[in-house]
């Protein structure tokens, strides 16, 4: 016996099927009703689904961080990357040989965080940030006063440097000595490590300019690598800090978070600007990537630069913002 099942509209899921394969074929159909996704009538996407929560969960317990709302096809990427390496073909068995090795859940880890970085990353928005932004604020500030900047997501350090030098070049310009704090964070200690160091090769010199080079690294002897001078190092504080979940900081003036929100659903994103809102001080800057940006919440921000992503603190409460009910 053969039984007809009509799902939709379209031909292809009308379907002739013999007695067995109906009862896989319903749930399936039942399932993409109830939630109204689109989820293909294949059940490998359930052991997936299920697989990935698994390791969600053997990641948030071995290294105390929550995948759950980062978008799932990065990470699913670096997953199957994984497997690929360790020439596994299936994920359920993936899932198995990370619960024996604990190994693999590191380097899992470090996949995952993707810490692709550089110096002034996207030169033109530098250029912007350090004209639109750091200039009026140094030369706003008197000498009692200091700046205070927070680079979440900091991965090796490069981006804290590139706002470090930019203040540095103001204070020797503008012969005025204000006390600069940059807090550099992230979660991935191995990149904090290399950030902490300073130390990066003499490939940067593509990114920074002969003129910084000089005045703010020593080349080594073997003129292999440059490292950043204490002068400019002793501005950051690098630190260990989850930025979804670890109390912000505070007083802040400028907050740089580029390429890191990217990875965050809107959900996460919900979460982490008003954070941001309140971790500024009055009339802060906010500096996202390029291909960021605050989505909804232009009630606590206003858009400074829209091309480059700088936008500055709004006086609004952020319960105001919210009971403005898009924002939720
Ligand atoms: C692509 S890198 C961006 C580095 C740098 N901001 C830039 O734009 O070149 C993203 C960084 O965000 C970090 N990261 C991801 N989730 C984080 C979180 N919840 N808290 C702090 N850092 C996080 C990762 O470890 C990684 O170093």
């Amino acid at each position: 016996m053969r039984i007809l099942i009509m799902e939709s509209k379209t031909d292809e899921s009308n379907a002739v099927l013999p007695p067995d394969k109906v009862t896989k074929r319903l749930i399936n159909s039942s399932a993409q009703l109830l939630n109204k996704t689109k989820i293909e009538p294949n059940i490998q996407i359930t052991d997936k689904e299920n697989s990935i929560e698994k390791i969600f969960l053997l990641l948030h317990h071995e290294k105390g961080h929550d995948f759950s709302l980062y978008k799932l096809n990065p990470i699913y990427r670096r997953i199957e990357r994984r497997m690929k390496i360790n020439n596994i073909k299936n994920i359920k068995d993936y899932v198995l040989y990370l619960q024996k090795n604990k190994k693999e859940v590191e380097l899992l880890f470090e996949n995952i965080l993707i810490n692709v970085t550089n110096f002034f990353r996207d030169i033109v928005a530098f250029k912007v940030l350090d004209e639109e932004i750091i200039d009026p604020i140094y030369t706003k500030k008197n000498p009692h006063e200091n700046i205070r900047v927070w680079v979440p997501g900091c991965s090796t350090g490069e981006e804290a440097y590139s706002i470090a030098i930019l203040f540095q070049e103001k204070k020797e310009k503008q012969k005025k000595d204000i006390e600069i704090k940059i807090f550099a964070t992230d979660i991935d200690t191995q990149a904090l490590a290399v950030a902490t160091e300073g130390n990066y090769p003499a490939t940067i010199s593509n990114y920074v300019s002969k003129k910084q080079l000089e005045h703010y690294f020593t080349l080594n002897r073997e003129g292999n690598t440059y490292k950043i001078n204490n002068e400019i190092r002793n501005t950051i504080v690098f630190s260990e800090h989850n930025f979804i979940k670890d109390p912000p900081f505070s007083k802040i003036d400028i907050i740089s978070c580029r390429n890191s929100l990217i990875y965050m659903t809107k959900e996460l994103q919900k979460k982490v600007f008003p954070m941001f809102h309140d971790a500024l001080n009055s009339g802060g800057f906010l500096f996202l990537g390029t291909s960021e940006s605050i989505g909804d919440f232009l009630n606590l921000f206003d858009e400074t630069n829209r091309k480059y992503k700088i936008y500055q603190k709004k006086e609004t409460k952020v319960e105001d913002a919210f009971s403005k009910g898009n924002l939720i």
